[in-house]
């Protein structure tokens, strides 16, 4: 089996209607990344890395152009569709954890499971593994509140982890951590992809998409690309 693009979309188009004002987040955006890759997406605060990233991950439609997730035309779907899509194949990582403050660290790993209507001895099996996978055994209990930055980042991953999903898309994964803590984090998020084969159901890894400005964290990419002005420098 050869590598297959996952994620391919064809000059993508973002307007922005700011009442006289016209904004083009995205001005004729063109990529396919594929299956198991690791690709980093650096630019300037205001290039509109943060609205591609809404259009990757199916939480908010293009103005014009196309996009095909996993063989699927998923650019004008309604929006219950796009959420069904977007809670099988997507996982979200953010700058500010979002996790669910009242929940603990193993409700949190389980919810997108409890959503799809598993059995409770499949979620626990699933949170109890992904929390071992990032190290986080011993705080399955806990609550955000009760955890470090970098535990709740890894809560976070080991909430992809649990679901699945053929893509992670991680929007400055790292941008509230100290380096060392930041390092860790990329570790973990890198050995989901396909340099760690092992992982995922498909045997390819899973792809992981990165937006951040930290150039560190860019060289462990296998690919880096460039958001200028709303299109790929
Ligand atoms: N919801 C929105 N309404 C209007 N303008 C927006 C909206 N979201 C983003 N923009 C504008 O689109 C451009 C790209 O923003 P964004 O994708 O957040 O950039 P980045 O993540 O690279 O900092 C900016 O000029 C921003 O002001
Ligand atoms: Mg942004």
């Amino acid at each position: 089996m050869s590598y297959q693009p996952v994620i391919e979309v064809s000059n993508l188009c973002k307007v922005y209607n700011q009442g006289a004002e016209t904004v083009f987040a995205l001005n004729g955006v063109s990529l396919s990344v594929l299956r198991g890759e690791f690709l980093a997406v650096v630019g300037a605060s205001g290039s509109g890395k943060s609205t591609l990233m809404n259009m990757l991950g199916c939480l908010d439609r293009p103005t014009s152009g196309s996009y095909m997730l996993d063989g699927e035309d998923v650019s004008k779907l309604s929006d219950s569709r796009l959420s069904q899509i977007r809670n099988r194949k997507i996982g979200f990582v953010f700058q500010g954890f979002n996790l669910i403050p009242s929940l603990n660290a193993e409700e949190n790993v389980e919810l997108i499971l409890k959503y799809r209507g598993e059995p409770k001895h499949v979620r626990s099996e699933a949170a109890e593994k992904a929390l071992d996978a990032v190290g986080l055994s011993n705080r399955r209990s806990h609550r955000p509140s009760e955890l470090s930055g970098g535990q709740q980042q890894r809560v976070c991953i080991a909430r992809c982890i649990a679901a699945d999903p053929q893509i992670i898309l991680a929007d400055e994964p790292t941008g509230n951590l100290d380096s060392s803590t930041g390092a860790e984090i990329m570790k973990i998020l890198a050995s989901q992809t396909a340099r760690s084969v092992s992982v995922g159901k498909n045997g390819f890894g899973k792809t992981l998409v990165v937006i951040t400005h930290d150039p560190s964290v860019a060289a462990l990419a296998d690919r880096v690309i460039t958001i200028s002005d709303g299109h790929i420098a």
